[in-house]
């Protein structure tokens, strides 16, 4: 299945297929020198299929975790790209999840005013939601993705089956954002996640769902002006509690956040998906201490917050309030 994602400029091409990083050469020009960058938490045979097709491979390993999205990897894999003489022909792989992807996309937007990027996204995470989109970046200060820039891929591919090595934890935190698009936008995806008895089985057909839904709205809003802001659905609060908590994953937030967002009706059915998927329902904390925490999300704006809610699966609504009404969520 290929996903066109038509942006103003150009068109980029996304790839899910069983075992297409078997036949990677087939999509990607790799005749040239070809950097990748991927963490240490990445099994290598993911690596070695990529390596093995480029004419002249480099590879690049950091620190798996979130601590890596900083400001001294992303030097550093410059001057590793300036030192190796990498031109503007030449390309960046980013083989990992969101971490990974994010990074290489930051590096590729800027190395010579902007080098090809292609991604090969290995979490589910990545590949329903990171992958697409165009957003690129770096943590500055403590503050999550503050630094980057918009740089859409040159290509994706998304090879469902590296999901099998994927921790379960992990898997079902990137699931969290498949029941978000679900939600908001589209009944039967949330259904078919709902009464899946073989995940596993299923989740290409998540993948590529949620890819269209993801698709759908970045194509009408690319640089998150408007529409797109229906990605946040359950991620105000979310936010708040990935910062508070600093253990939860953030798919694990978002799906609390998310309960707090609907009707009760939907929060019924929201919860049984939740359960089923061992992702937590409930956060406990103080209720100012958490605001302290939400306060410090980039999406506020002069006080003011645009939050989303869903009364009816597959069907939302933007209400704008001032960022202290946020409490009465809670
Ligand atoms: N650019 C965007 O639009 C966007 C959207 C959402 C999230 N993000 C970013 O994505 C990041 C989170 O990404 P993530 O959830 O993919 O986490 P991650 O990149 O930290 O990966 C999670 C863990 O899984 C391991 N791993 C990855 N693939 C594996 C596989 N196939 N088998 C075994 N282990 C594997 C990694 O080594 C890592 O330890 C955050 O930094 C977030 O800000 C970006």
């Amino acid at each position: 299945m290929i996903l066109p994602v038509k942006m103003k400029d150009f068109t980029y091409d996304v790839v899910v297929q069983k075992n297409s990083l078997d036949i990677i050469e087939e999509y990607l020009d790799l005749n040239r020198k070809v950097l990748i960058l991927t963490d240490d938490g990445i099994p290598y045979e993911y690596i070695d299929k990529v390596y093995k097709k480029c004419f002249k491979p480099y590879v690049y390993t950091i620190l798996q975790g979130e601590a890596s999205k900083s400001f001294i990897n992303f030097e550093k894999i410059l001057d590793f790209l300036i030192k190796n003489e990498f031109s503007r022909t030449d390309c960046v792989i980013a083989v990992g999840g969101g971490v990974v992807g994010d990074l290489a996309g930051f590096v590729s937007s800027v190395y010579m005013r902007g080098i090809p990027f292609y991604n090969i996204p290995t979490t589910l995470l990545s590949q329903v939601d990171s992958s697409i989109g165009g957003k690129t970046a770096i943590d500055k200060l403590g503050i999550k993705n503050i630094i980057g820039a918009f740089y859409p891929p040159h290509k994706v591919i998304i090879d469902p089956t590296v999901l099998k090595t994927l921790d379960k934890r992990q898997l079902y935190s990137g699931l969290a954002e498949s029941i978000k698009m679900g939600l908001t936008c589209d009944k039967t995806l949330f259904n078919l996640i709902k009464d899946s008895t073989n995940l596993l089985e299923d989740i290409e057909t998540i993948i590529i769902k949620s890819l269209q839904v993801k698709k759908d709205v970045v194509e009408l809003d690319p640089n998150e002006l408007g529409l797109r802001r229906v990605l946040n659905f359950g991620h105000t609060i979310g936010h708040g509690i990935e910062s508070h908590s600093g253990a939860l994953l953030h798919g694990e937030c978002v799906g609390i956040g998310m309960t707090y967002m609907c009707s009760d009706n939907v929060k019924k059915e929201l919860l049984t998906v939740l359960n089923k998927y061992d992702l937590p329902t409930q956060y406990i904390a103080n209720k100012e201490e958490l605001y302290k925490y939400i306060c410090l999300d980039k999406k506020r704006n002069n006080n003011k917050l645009v939050i989303v809610s869903v009364n009816k699966i597959g069907e939302f609504e933007f209400k704008e309030i001032f960022i202290e009404e946020i409490l009465n969520y809670f």
